[in-house]
């Protein structure tokens, strides 16, 4: 059990009457419950974020149902489960944080969902200090409004709040936008060490294919609102794809090509950092 489109569409209303942007475009796709790590990617505006909203049905599908841990979510408001259920399994961190802030303090804010879900005050505000910890939010903002933090400060109150109440699968848009190199490594580390000793299924939606190509192992490519990619990341960096869908190639694959074409090295494109290739290349010299 997992999370599954069938034949989704999404239309969005536009300023002019009966004119619609077509943002997905019959989308099939299945992703399990447990032990996936994929990324989301495509060029600006070619449909990641609706499709991830989708996921936890903070959008309903214009045509097509999507199936969240046997949730049918169909077109019919009226027809649908009790979202509450569906929130409560799949955690959602949005791409703009302040959409997703609204409490008086950051500690209230972290503790929100977990209270939502049924938690008792006391055991909220544990769980919520405890993942401030984590992440290393300072003790100090914790009494502050969460509207007068910094824009990389509020990313990661807004992540607290989504690990703090646990949920099985977690939604990651953009998580690392607006932060600086160093906390931004920090967080994948932690969702990488999450999805490691917990096998929760992660889904991300990055523009950085550094990031993609590091942490995750199944890669879903959009354009102009269809699928046109679902598989293994070395397949599509492999190919012509990456560069017809506006994707850059990631760093560790130019080196690993600089190397072979100049070195005359014969390095596969399975290594995939640069501190894992540069072991390699130092391997090669022992
Ligand atoms: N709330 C909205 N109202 C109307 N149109 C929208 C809305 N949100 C998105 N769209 C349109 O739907 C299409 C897909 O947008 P979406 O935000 O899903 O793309 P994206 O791949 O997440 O882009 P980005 O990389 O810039 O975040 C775009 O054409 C966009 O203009
Ligand atoms: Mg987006």
């Amino acid at each position: 059990m997992g999370i599954s489109f069938k034949e989704v569409s999404h239309l969005y209303p536009t300023s002019k009457r009966k004119v619609y942007t077509v943002a997905l475009d019959h989308i099939n796709l299945n992703i399990n419950g447990t032990d996936e790590f994929v990324a989301l990617v495509g060029k600006t505006g070619s449909g990641k974020s609706t499709l991830m909203e989708h996921m936890n049905a903070l959008l309903l599908p214009s045509d097509g149902t999507v199936d969240i841990f046997g949730n049918i979510i169909t077109p019919k408001k009226n027809k649908n489960p009790k979202l509450k259920n569906v929130r409560k399994k799949v955690g959602f961190v949005f791409q703009f944080p302040e959409y997703q802030l609204f409490e008086e303090t950051v500690l209230k804010d972290i503790m929100f969902a977990g209270k939502n879900f049924g938690m008792s005050e006391e055991e909220a505000k544990q769980n919520a200090l405890e993942t401030a910890r984590v992440l290393k939010i300072d003790d100090k903002l914790l009494t502050k409004s969460p509207f007068n933090l910094s824009g990389g400060q509020m990313r990661k109150v807004a992540i607290a709040g989504i690990l703090a109440y646990n949920p099985d699968v977690i939604l990651l848009d953009e998580p690392t936008r607006g932060l600086d190199p160093k906390t931004a490594e920090e967080i994948m580390e932690l969702f990488s060490e999450i999805h490691k000793t917990t096998h929760k299924t992660i889904i991300l939606i990055s523009h950085d294919m550094d990031l993609v190509y590091k942490y995750a192992n199944r890669v879903v490519v959009l354009n102009q609102s269809k699928i046109v990619f679902d598989g293994n990341k070395v397949d599509l960096f492999s190919s012509e794809l990456y560069k017809e869908n506006h994707l850059t190639k990631p760093e560790v694959l130019q080196m690993i090509d600089f190397l072979n074409e100049s070195m005359g090295y014969t390095l596969s494109y399975q290594i995939y950092d640069e501190k894992e290739l540069l072991e390699q290349v130092v391997k090669l010299h022992e």
